[in-house]
């Protein structure tokens, strides 16, 4: 059987930092407040006029290829996870491919917010299992300040901006992707929701001065949610991969708020020293939060170590991956 391995991951962040005490000097909040509540201490903020989400997912991907020397013709298909799209159409895995010289492979978007990049590596792995391709690389990559409301310190603390890519090559010793749950449910669409911008209500001045464009967020009941959807599936994962808590080196979690993160470390009987964090660099980066752990960790892990992917987000959607790195 060919199983689909993680054979290079590159991350990239922009320059400019936001820091808690920044965001303390536009809303009313404190540093205190923002750590205690999501561990966040700063996040990072691509400025520019014109610059996308697909900057920072070419600055990846084109660090990804001369990491891993893979030439652009060789790359079969790239995906890109993403809620914020560059534009609606191209999609945002077009303009990185034509950013890095990538040109007449397949390329194209799924959204499925901060289980975008779960879906997206899951999808990527399905088309090397079948044997069809052998190289496909999956970004996760958001500019959360183009939607985040600056105005609302319930939302605005929480997001950054940032990019992650992984190559997936078949792999002939057994390691990489052993299993995977994803899951939605979309009866909780207006938990958590962009309103605006869409078909359903495409821009006017009305949906503008209503903010249908930002981020709307219920805060507390997306974080029961999290909670307990995040946690059920890491436990599921485990469970049946006969996997305990000291079998699994890494648990690599969404970063959106490190109490969720730590309530789904401890169901799983995972102790905080195999949990990837870096919320406080980046905060909430949505698909590109799990590639940036992956980026961060890198030098810790070994071959074969056994890591547990999970995410959840808008949608709803949530999701575990089982791989063996
Ligand atoms: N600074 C100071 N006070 C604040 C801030 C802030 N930045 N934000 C909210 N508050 C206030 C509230 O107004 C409230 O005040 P009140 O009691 O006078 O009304 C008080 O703090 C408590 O608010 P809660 O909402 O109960 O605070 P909570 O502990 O739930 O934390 C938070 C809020 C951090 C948003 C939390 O609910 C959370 O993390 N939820 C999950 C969010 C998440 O994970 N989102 C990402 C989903 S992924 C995706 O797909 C995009």
């Amino acid at each position: 059987k060919i199983i689909a391995a993680i054979t290079g991951v590159q991350g990239y962040v922009p320059e400019d930092v936001l820091t808690n005490a920044d965001l303390a000097k536009i809303v009313d909040t404190t540093d205190e407040w923002i750590i205690s509540r999501t561990g966040i201490k700063e996040r990072r903020i691509l400025r520019g006029e014109g610059q996308g989400t697909s900057v920072m997912g070419a600055e990846a991907v084109k660090k990804l290829l001369e990491k891993t020397n893979t030439k652009p013709e060789e790359v079969d298909l790239l995906i890109c996870a993403t809620v914020t799209p560059d534009h609606f159409f191209p999609s945002t895995a077009n303009l990185i491919c034509d950013k890095v010289g990538i040109s007449f492979n397949a390329s194209y978007d799924i959204a499925a917010a901060c289980s975008g990049f779960l879906n997206a590596l899951v999808t990527g792995a399905m088309f090397i299992e079948s044997g069809r391709y052998k190289k496909v690389i999956v970004v996760g990559a958001d500019k959360m300040s183009a939607i985040v409301d600056y105005t609302d310190r319930s939302t605005c603390v929480l997001f950054g901006d940032g990019a992650g890519a992984v190559l997936l090559e078949p792999s002939s010793d057994g390691l990489g992707l052993q299993d995977f749950i994803l899951k939605s449910d979309g009866s909780g669409a207006n938990h958590l929701i962009q309103k605006g911008g869409g078909s359903a209500y495409p821009p006017t001045y009305e949906t503008i001065d209503n903010k249908w464009h930002h981020i709307h967020q219920e805060g507390q009941a997306v974080f029961k949610f999290a909670v307990t959807r995040m946690a059920d599936v890491s436990a599921e994962i485990m469970e049946r991969n006969n996997l305990s808590g000291d079998d699994v080196a890494f648990l690599v979690p969404h970063q959106a708020n490190k109490r969720i993160i730590d309530a789904t470390a401890n169901r799983m009987g995972v102790g905080p020293e195999k949990v990837m964090l870096n919320i406080h660099k980046y905060g909430n980066t949505t698909a590109a939060t799990i590639p940036l752990c992956l980026w961060d960790y890198e030098s810790q892990l070994k071959k074969g170590d056994n890591l547990i992917l999970a995410a959840f987000g808008g949608g709803f959607t949530w999701g575990s991956v089982y791989l063996k790195w």
